[in-house]
């Protein structure tokens, strides 16, 4: 071997050294290809070497040449190499990046409660259902007739400011304003209307009605808010009728169903009279618990009397036959009680830091 072939392979050598080395840095696919522009490529250090080639001697160009060619060769498979590690890791990145951890816990999805005013009304169904006692809904925008004229409470009669009534901005047939019924009464008139004429055969012939036994929840309305009053509240109206009824059905129905809702028997009632148009003698009824924290204090829960006459008439029946007896509770001021809410505003402002307390 020449002299000069030697030195030539050291340079070669020293090619595929420093093709390596660059080689291994390139951490991406661009990187590796610029590094291969410097070696192979139309300007490379080996594309040069195969040029000047051309100058030598043909002995000179052999012994070259192949030098160039076996060094050429190192680096084109140290370039494959790469590039297939450089692929292989990116794909085990992806791999990485997508996995799926399976041990990690599901996600639930968000399940929403029964609110607490609506657990309370079906507590307040369930007890008078179990008791006899029909549940029915009516509409919310009444007319002014069920509203208050059915329920003894004339037009410009100063009872009706005891309910500050919102009117809604549409007149009904007889051109009086529709209401948002500021109480469930209505209910009394529109069920017993159905009740009477579902057995009017049965009352013309001198026959005996089935007593009605009925309760009406619902949404009501006044102009009233703050921490015991919301603009709209709940009610749930109670109505028994029949042709020997009395008060004291009135208070056993009530104490049995009250003792039922707060799961206690250490609770009183009492009847304090009090004023409704259309119930006559009227009361209002409190309860007072025994024992726990509210223990001792008379709670106003209800409104409730004997329906006076003129309302049993509206119902279509005859006064000096049948009688009634009503109720009107707040179904708000019971789920308070029940559930220890002091300020009713909380019920209806949808926070669910509140409202997931019910679960
Ligand atoms: N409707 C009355 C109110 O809203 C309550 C009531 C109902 C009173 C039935 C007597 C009989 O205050």
């Amino acid at each position: 071997m020449s002299a000069s072939t030697s030195l030539a392979d050291l340079a070669h050598a020293e090619w595929v050294r420093q093709a390596l080395a660059e080689f291994a840095a390139a951490d991406t696919p661009a990187q590796l290809e610029n590094a291969k522009a410097r070696f192979l490529g139309k300007a490379g250090v080996v594309t040069e070497a195969m040029k000047s080639l051309a100058a030598l001697t043909p002995d000179e160009r052999k012994a070259r040449g192949a030098a160039i060619n076996a060094a050429k060769q190192q680096i084109e498979a140290a370039l494959a190499a790469r590039r297939q590690a450089l692929a292989e890791s990116e794909l085990e990145r992806q791999l990485a990046a997508e996995a799926l951890d399976l041990t990690l816990p599901g996600r639930r999805r968000g399940q929403g409660t029964i609110h607490p005013i609506s657990r309370a009304a079906e507590r307040i169904e369930a007890i008078f259902a179990s008791m006899g006692f029909d549940v029915a809904e009516g509409p919310e925008v009444e007319t002014d007739w069920y509203s208050f004229t059915a329920l003894n409470n004339p037009e410009n009669h100063p009872a009706r400011s005891m309910q500050d009534t919102f009117y809604v901005d549409l007149k009904d047939a007889e051109g009086r304003w529709l209401n948002l019924r500021p109480h469930t009464s209505p209910m009394q008139i529109r069920y017993a209307r159905q009740h009477v004429e579902a057995h009017r055969d049965l009352i013309a012939r001198g026959g005996r009605m089935p007593d009605i036994r009925v309760i009406a929840p619902g949404r009501t309305y006044r102009v009233d808010s703050d921490a015991t009053h919301s603009p709209m509240f709940h009610q749930v109206e109670g109505l028994w009728v029949g042709q020997d009824v009395s008060f004291k059905d009135l208070k056993v129905v009530y104490l049995e169903f009250i003792q039922a809702f707060f799961e206690t028997r250490e609770l009183s009632l009492r009847f304090r009279p009090s004023y409704f148009p259309f119930t006559e003698p009227s009361a209002e009824i409190d309860i007072r618990f025994e024992a726990g924290p509210l223990a001792g204090r008379w709670l106003e829960v209800s409104g409730a009397g004997q329906v006076h006459p003129q309302v049993i008439r509206n119902y279509g029946l005859d006064p000096e036959q049948y009688i009634g007896f009503a109720f009107g509770s707040g179904i708000d001021r019971l789920a308070m009680l029940r559930y220890g809410v002091n300020d009713l505003r909380a019920f209806f402002e949808g926070d669910l830091r509140f409202l997931a307390q019910f679960r």
